[in-house]
């Protein structure tokens, strides 16, 4: 939500900031701007619309030559997203340019102040009160990063704030209260960033910097102090992973190429994890099986496509550890006076690690005394620093702002996460998890085998493409999987599309099913609970009775639901609870192939920003 670059050094500024904002827009993409600090002056530009618009203005009015500025890609918070609501911001003598990602709730008090002041605003953002506080705290005397502090005692909300001045021509300084910042530590240049993907061509060597710092670049130092300006410590950690991680390879869309590494993806979560004997090792576990013991239940907190994935680690869990386990969307967690405590072990499912909702939710947990274990993509962002433990998943950057490879991850780590328990606890024998665990190494080439056979699933997309309407459904576990297959076509294709439990299809939404409306159903193994298997075949026979298309998600062999599919897509058989591995991707090649179809941008659909930093 929101990219956010900042550079000093010895390179034109103007392209290394560029370059970090085209690996930061999936943050945000309604419009872009940039200013560069050249000749005691600042210059600045900025458009509406996504990058490529600002690009074209830069090529046609180039800026000062200069070897410090920042830039700007936005997620419209406050104000539509227009030229003059893009940032970054100038106050009045455009002295200083400022910035930022997230909300500064007291915005309109400060704002009334400052009109009070005889200060003219020319956006509707709640950032622009930042430049004018910066503007004037300089003019009374402070330096840059001594006025950034000064701003940030009088703000209120989440932000991150990174600003230049056009008298500190080798200076970038920014902030940051619950909203992403990492440095990038370079050989005589330093970098600000929203994320290391901005920086990842020029340096893999980041710095963390925690709530309410500020930090001060030069091109030979960083300077991280705490809001009284007394210096602190920093962690820094090197970045596993190199700036072609961040391409798109041939690809034509960045989710094509994410839905491909898959099967590498899941193999990287597994890597390191089964030791001899099936017996799983999980680093940065840092909660001790004694802990783990003492746990009563089990919450999963998530937002989007992560909550899918708790909703599958519910059943994996119970199942397996019979420790009672709830899945609640992390926006709601709070407010609702949940019952948590010392035995509760909150699970916060998240790729970025950044989600604003997810985050206060695991804040909340751990007031109360709730232990957290963070299963994350991306190292060193704020959700895993701030749990007592950690599973990584390995997917590697993911870019498309929907989410595929990270969800699988995702599953594997939830599958990781029950299976540990149930070690620890003792409530699944070691050569029933070793079973699991082979079930678990065989899901790479699974997933590899239903990429080969997915240019079926493409036409249908394509041949449905004009279609208003697609719902979903599933049982047990292929629930969660329909829900995900319907956020998949909504948040890329704009199509109306809803997931159910098959059974619930008769309590309501059957209404919904007319002559022709496509229905995918997700069929659970017929190896598995055979009740469930034959109770999702009458579910299908309800909804073709009523005239629905049906496209029927099964495993090879299957030979029950031939006769209701008007089209049969097979996945690799897996055991019931690992099902949703497979039978997901193909859900994702339709969504993406049919928003390609109708024409929509797959990486970066309306509306939409891949990390939500503000509740
Ligand atoms: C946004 C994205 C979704 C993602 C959700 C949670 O809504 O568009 O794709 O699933 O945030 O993000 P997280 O980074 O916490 O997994």
């Amino acid at each position: 939500m929101c990219g956010i670059v900042g550079y000093t050094g010895g390179q034109q500024a103007i392209s290394v900031v560029l370059e970090g904002l085209r690996r930061l827009e999936y943050r945000g993409y309604d419009s872009a701007g940039v200013a560069v600090v050249a000749d005691g002056a600042l210059a600045s530009l900025k458009r509406a619309g996504k990058l490529a618009n600002l690009e074209k203005a830069l090529d046609e009015t180039p800026l000062a030559s200069a070897t410090t500025g920042l830039g700007h890609t936005r997620w419209a918070t406050h104000g539509p997203p227009t030229n003059r609501n893009a940032h970054p911001h100038l106050d009045q003598a455009g002295r200083v340019a400022v910035i930022h990602n997230g909300i500064i709730e007291n915005f309109a008090r400060l704002r009334a102040e400052l009109e009070a002041d005889g200060v003219a605003f020319v956006s509707d953002t709640d950032t622009e009160v930042v430049a004018h506080m910066l503007a004037s705290e300089v003019a009374a005397g402070s330096g840059l990063a001594d006025a950034m502090r000064a701003v940030c005692r009088r703000l209120a909300g989440a932000f991150t704030l990174v600003a230049v001045h056009a008298d500190a021509p080798d200076r970038v300084v920014a902030a940051r209260r619950n909203s992403p910042l990492v440095v990038g530590v370079g050989d005589g240049e330093n970098f600000l960033a929203s994320d290391v993907s901005a920086f990842i061509a020029h340096t893999r060597e980041a710095l963390e910097i925690d709530d309410d710092h500020v930090v001060e670049i030069t091109p030979d130092t960083v300077v991280v102090t705490d809001t009284d300006g007394a210096q602190v410590p920093v962690r820094g950690y090197h970045v596993d992973w190199d700036a072609s991680a961040a391409e798109k390879d041939g690809y034509d869309y960045f989710m094509l190429k994410e839905i491909a590494e898959q099967p590498k993806a899941v193999a990287n979560t597994l890597l390191g994890r089964i030791g001899t004997g099936g017996k799983l090792s999980l680093d940065q576990m840092r909660l001790s099986d004694e802990e783990l013991r003492e746990v009563e239940k089990v919450v999963v907190i998530a937002c989007g496509t992560a909550y899918h994935a708790g909703l599958v680690a519910k059943y994996a869990i119970e199942h397996w550890t019979r420790i009672p386990c709830e899945v609640e969307l992390a926006s709601e967690f709070r407010y609702r006076d949940p019952v948590v405590g010392r035995r509760t072990l909150v699970i916060a499912i998240s790729q970025s690690g950044e989600t604003m909702d997810t985050l206060m939710a695991l804040r909340y947990a751990r007031q109360q005394g709730a232990r957290v274990l963070a299963i994350c993509n991306t190292n060193g962002s704020t959700i895993p620093r701030e749990s007592d433990a950690v599973l990584y998943t390995y997917a590697g950057p993911e870019v498309a702002v929907a989410s595929t490879k990270a969800f699988l991850t995702q599953l594997i780590a939830c599958y990781l996460v029950g299976l540990y328990l149930g070690q620890v606890r003792g409530t699944k024998w070691g050569d029933e998890i070793q079973a699991v665990v082979r079930d678990l190494s065989d899901l790479p080439s699974k997933v590899d085998q239903v990429l080969e056979t997915m240019e079926p699933v493409r036409a249908l997309a394509r041949e449905l493409s004009t279609a208003t309407s697609v719902l979903f459904v599933g049982r047990h576990v292929g629930f969660p999987v329909a829900l995900e297959g319907a956020l998949k076509l909504k948040e890329l294709a704009y199509m109306h599309a809803e997931g159910f439990a098959a059974a619930e299809l008769k309590h309501g939404p059957i209404a919904l099913i007319e002559d022709g409306v496509p229905v995918v159903v997700v069929v659970p193994s017929p190896r598995g609970r055979s009740v469930l298997h034959d109770k999702i075949v009458s579910n299908i026979q309800e909804i073709r009775a009523r005239g629905a298309r049906t496209i029927v998600i099964a495993e090879e062999g299957d030979d029950a639901v031939e006769p209701y599919a008007d089209h049969i897509v097979r996945v690799p058989a897996c055991p019931t609870l690992l099902q949703p591995v497979v039978a997901t991707v193909p859900l994702q090649v339709f969504a993406c192939e049919m928003a390609s179809a109708r024409g929509f941008d797959v990486d970066q659909p309306r509306n939409l920003a891949k990390s939500v930093t503000v509740e």
